[in-house]
């Protein structure tokens, strides 16, 4: 690629991103088709091309191959899930039980996702006064491989429900690694430019001017 190429005011690039960013979606419901290889080399380097806080690049991906530590993997998350499920009661504890918040099981790639918290790179620039700007960057190479994905139409899902301490056991991580997301990755199986706790009467998209204050 050009190092002087500009990806500036081209109508069908806009177009193309509008879509992408409407169309991406958190999956949770994978076909187990594998992604090859040489993919998942491109979204790797693609997420290494996110911005970072001193050009840090915190982040840190596990991959997960060994079938034994998927399933310890799935079986913490249902545990996890079941017990955040305990605070709700009446129609919303029903609703919550009947939702899929992850596809552990069947994804073809599961990564733990984490941000060192000492990184050489970088030396330290630009986090003296904020050093959470490094798990801030470490979320920004997850959204970028999030929209890598999506644009070969491989769909990403986030879970959070987890105990991080329990996770970096089973992963045998370095302690200085801050666990941020279990993440799977895998062709999707069904499109839709809405939600799935949107279709599925959870929570909405909030109307975005709601979420703009002036000074
Ligand atoms: C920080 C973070 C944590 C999330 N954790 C979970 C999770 O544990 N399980 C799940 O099913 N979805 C999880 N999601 C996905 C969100 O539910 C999803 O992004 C949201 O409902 C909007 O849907 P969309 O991404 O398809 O637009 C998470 C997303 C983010 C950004």
């Amino acid at each position: 690629m050009s190092e002087t190429k500009s990806a500036a005011n081209d109508p069908d690039l806009t177009r193309l991103v509008d879509d992408l960013l409407t169309w991406r979606r958190n999956v949770r419901h994978f076909q187990r088709r594998p992604i090859a290889e040489l993919e998942m080399e491109r979204l790797f380097a693609l997420a290494q091309c996110a911005p970072s806080v001193g050009n840090a690049q915190p982040w840190r991906f596990i991959r997960v191959r060994d079938k034994g530590l998927r399933a310890a993997l799935a079986d913490h998350v249902d545990e996890a899930a079941r017990n955040a499920g305990l605070c709700y009661e009446g129609e919303r504890a029903t609703r919550y039980a009947s939702l899929k918040l992850h596809g552990l099981r069947e994804a073809p790639e599961i990564l733990a996702v984490y941000c060192d918290e000492a990184p050489s790179a970088g030396q330290g620039l630009g986090r003296a006064t904020m050093p959470e700007t490094l798990r801030y960057s470490t979320v920004l190479a997850i959204h970028t491989l999030w929209l890598a994905a999506q644009s070969r139409g491989i769909g990403l899902g986030w879970i959070s429900i987890v105990e991080p301490g329990r996770i970096s056991a089973m992963l045998a991580a370095p302690p200085q690694w801050h666990f941020v997301a279990l993440i799977c990755l895998g062709y999707a199986d069904a499109p839709s430019s809405l939600p799935e706790l949107e279709r599925r009467g959870w929570q909405a998209r909030l109307d975005w001017r709601d979420n703009i204050s002036e000074r």
